[in-house]
């Protein structure tokens, strides 16, 4: 993917690591330097790029990721740039891996309900023209070291088929465990649950937990009545003044507002605590007619 500016001489490196500050990389000594809010506005174009091109080969009707995504959330993105020889020309961007702690409510394989906080892949893609070059796994490898995570330690936010058989192939992760939100986890998640390497913010009251965080691309869905027990709380007469934003289908995340007023979260953990998922939920995503095959092989 090549820019009008000179992609080489932004990212010095082969892999750059851009959190929500959109910084630009130091460049090497010897270059010019334009103002820097010239270069913040270059990593932004990348940014906005990369995530379009995403979505489209995805098929999502819009991207789940762009600069202004990531200045609103704590995620990190790797972003691999082509070394290849051309000296006489700007450089290119081969693709992106984007990751992010998420603190979710996910099922065991006894179907309890555990609260996480994993890391989340949330977005990966590699140019069309460059795919099953091994640039994929040289971008996921670099971030699991950076992290520090083994693979069956992640949840993946829908995967494609092409990330499943990606996994698969070069991280064995193929027996999953049945989950009624959107992300996947696999066999070994809970076997190998170390805390993870990144320092966590204190674990607030139980009051504070919201159930569900929601996937990075529930925006994208049209909202749909959340499953029992979410449901459970009294109708409005009139509807709300501000409708809620367009957001996730089985809850919230902790940064999101709520869809609607919900059973008051002590009773609703209990719930959680006691019961079983409702089949109702677990149909609800089933019969879901956008659903991908991912995400009809992870729903039961
Ligand atoms: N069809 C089937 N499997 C594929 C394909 C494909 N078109 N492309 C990659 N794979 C899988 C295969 O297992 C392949 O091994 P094989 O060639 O021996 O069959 C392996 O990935 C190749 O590994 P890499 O070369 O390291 O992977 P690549 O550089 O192609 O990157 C990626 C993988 C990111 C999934 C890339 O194919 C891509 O961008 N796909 C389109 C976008 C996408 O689906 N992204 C994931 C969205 S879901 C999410 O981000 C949470």
């Amino acid at each position: 993917m090549e820019f009008s500016f000179d992609v080489d001489a932004l990212l010095p490196e082969r892999i750059t690591v851009l959190d929500q500050h959109l910084r630009p990389p130091a460049r090497r000594p010897g270059t010019t330097t334009p103002a820097r809010v010239d270069l913040q506005q270059q990593i932004m174009t990348i940014v906005d790029e990369l995530g379009k091109a995403s979505a489209k080969a995805q098929h999502l009707p819009a991207p789940i990721t762009s600069a202004s995504r990531m200045q609103s959330n704590r995620h990190v993105m790797y972003v691999l740039k082509d070394t290849s020889a051309r000296p006489a020309g700007k450089g290119a961007v081969i693709g992106f891996l984007k990751v992010g702690y998420k603190k979710l409510f996910v099922l065991d394989d006894r179907e309890a309900h555990n609260e996480v906080e994993p890391l989340c892949i949330l977005d990966f893609y590699i140019h069309e023209s460059l795919q099953r070059h091994g640039h994929g796994r040289e971008l996921f490898h670099y971030m699991l070291q950076k992290e520090r995570v083994e693979p069956h330690q992640l949840a993946i936010d829908r995967p494609s088929p092409k990330l499943l058989k990606f996994l698969n192939k070069h991280y064995n992760l193929e027996t999953t465990v049945p989950q009624v939100n959107n992300f996947v986890i696999f066999e070994g998640f809970f076997a190998h649950q170390h805390p993870p390497a990144r320092k966590l913010p204190p674990k607030r009251a139980e009051g504070d937990i919201k159930p569900y965080s929601s996937s990075d691309r529930e925006f994208l869905k049209v909202a749909v009545e959340p499953p029992w027990p979410l449901n459970r709380a009294p109708r409005r007469a009139t509807p709300p003044a501000h409708p809620p934003p367009r957001s996730s289908s089985l809850g919230n995340s902790p940064e999101r507002g709520p869809l609607r007023p919900f059973v008051p979260e002590q009773e609703l953990l209990r719930s959680l605590r006691l019961c079983p998922p409702h089949p109702t939920a677990r149909l609800l995503l089933a019969t879901d007619p956008g659903g991908s095959p991912a995400q009809r092989r992870r729903t039961r």
